[in-house]
């Protein structure tokens, strides 16, 4: 009897396949026929992106390539500290006076992002693994990979990704 069921198998899934695709055909008329009610819910999306309003202060004459935008002041890194940048997905940090690094601030242990900067540490909340803020070495928690360097330049006291 188990014999059976290859045969029986293909044409029964082609059924389910053609059942599936009838009842898509539906949703998407269905859904095309309701189309008059949303007339009126077409929402001015448009306005709201984040402009990065503020940024250019003292931005001195920087055409050069795109993506030189500078990411930060050196006054914003903590000396013995540091900050994460989460839309730009790096973290910054100022070991000792002076010496900037950076970091990719997406946890090596499941990818989360890191959050925080904290004793010397870069914290990740997911499940609490922490990384000198020198190298990016696993301080501490389930990862077990360091955060690997991201290239800056500080010129300055504006601190650019490379
Ligand atoms: S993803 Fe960061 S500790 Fe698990």
């Amino acid at each position: 009897m188990t014999a059976s069921l290859r045969p029986a198998s293909g044409p029964a899934r082609r059924t389910v396949v053609a059942a599936a695709g009838a009842a898509g055909l539906a949703v998407a008329l269905t859904a095309c026929g309701s189309s008059d009610d949303d007339a009126s819910s077409s929402s001015a999306d448009s306005g709201s992106g984040s402009s990065g309003s503020g940024d250019d202060v003292g931005s001195g004459g920087g055409d050069a390539a795109a993506g030189a935008e500078p990411l930060a002041s050196t006054a914003d890194i903590p000396e013995g500290g540091g900050k994460v940048f989460a839309d730009r997905k790096v973290v910054v940090t100022q070991p000792t006076a002076g010496e900037f690094k950076a970091f990719s601030a997406t946890c090596t242990h499941q990818g989360c992002a890191v959050k925080s900067v904290a004793d010397g540490v870069i914290n990740c909340p997911c499940h609490n693994s922490n990384f000198s803020i020198a190298d990016g070495s696993v301080k501490g928690g389930p990862a077990t990979k360091p955060l690997p360097a991201v290239e800056i330049t500080v010129s300055g006291d504006s601190i650019t990704l490379a």
